[in-house]
């Protein structure tokens, strides 16, 4: 029988997969790292189906060990029985806990059977929830933002784990770059925040990400042409929409509560030792 690693999606429940969803009904447990995704569990999944697995909230890599070795120790067992599920918001392959728990595995209990289900990554969400294509010829790269960082090099990059939005936008724009930040895209929790405007995500929330794009960047595809003309023609259908910020109402979900984010930040990113930057302890 299998250990499936779940991808979620970025957190609105109907953007989880069908093999996703189908993966989480057929299991006999369900484990979750944090509360985030576990709440995007219990969209498809009954209370009684989610496992316990207890995750400190600690960068020090020897309690981290001891952790993920007793929750493989957990899971092992239950994924030789039977299937089991662990979820991960996203992608379990991209800046995952689920590769925590993969590598233990490997090490510890090889005999158990893995399989991913890939989800819809902020890595590729965030192009609609930003209007961004990413057209042929054009390049982009995944990069940390951590602690205010703002790696520069490629035309176009995506930064996870914003946590000093205006400290990584004055490094970027100086280095030549136009930047937009896009917040908790579409999840249920939370509000979502789309904006050029880096004052407007100063508060730290982990669920922030940045797109940065060099300046005077043009591509020229083949069917470019049809946007021009549908502009000259004032056709509006072709043309780009506004980047001004803007702010969208999400609905809430229970973890909508404002001034806690920093417990969601540590609750589903720190838990398993994937915090790196947010938490110091
Ligand atoms: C540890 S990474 C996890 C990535 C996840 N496995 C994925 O594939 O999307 C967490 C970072 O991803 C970004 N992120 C994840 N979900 C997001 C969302 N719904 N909206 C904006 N950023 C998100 C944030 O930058 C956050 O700090």
């Amino acid at each position: 029988m299998t250990l499936y690693g779940v991808g979620l999606g970025p957190g609105e429940a109907d953007l989880v997969t069908v093999r996703g969803k189908r993966v989480l009904e057929e299991a006999d447990v369900v484990y979750s790292p944090g509360r985030l995704s576990r709440s995007v569990a219990l969209e498809h999944v009954p209370e009684s189906k989610i496992g316990d697995l207890d995750f400190p909230m600690t960068r020090d890599e020897e309690k981290l060990r001891t952790a993920w070795k007793e929750a493989a120790a957990e899971v092992a067992p239950r994924a030789r029985e039977g299937d089991v599920a662990f979820v991960t918001l996203g992608d379990p392959n991209v800046y995952s806990t689920f590769g925590h728990l993969r590598r233990t595995l490997r090490a510890f209990h090889p005999d158990v059977d893995l399989e991913i289900v890939p989800g819809v990554s902020a890595m590729t969400a965030f192009a609609t929830a930003l209007d961004v294509e990413v057209e042929a010829g054009a390049g982009l790269a995944l990069r940390e933002a951590a602690d205010g960082a703002s790696p520069t090099g490629p035309d176009r990059m995506i930064l996870f784990k914003v946590t000093d939005a205006p400290a990584t936008h004055e490094g970027l724009v100086e280095a030549g770059y136009e930047v937009r930040f896009g917040r908790r895209l579409f999840m249920e929790q939370g509000e979502t925040v789309v904006t050029d405007d880096p004052s407007e995500v100063e508060e730290r929330d982990y669920y922030t990400l940045a797109y940065a794009e060099k300046e005077a960047l043009e591509i020229e595809s083949a069917t470019a042409v049809f946007e021009r003309a549908a502009g000259d023609g004032g056709d509006s259908s072709g043309s780009s929409e506004s980047s001004d910020a803007e702010t969208v109402d999400a609905e809430n979900g229970p973890l909508a509560d404002g001034g806690k984010l920093l417990d969601v930040e540590r609750a589903e990113g720190c838990e398993g030792g994937d915090c790196g930057g947010y938490y110091r302890d």
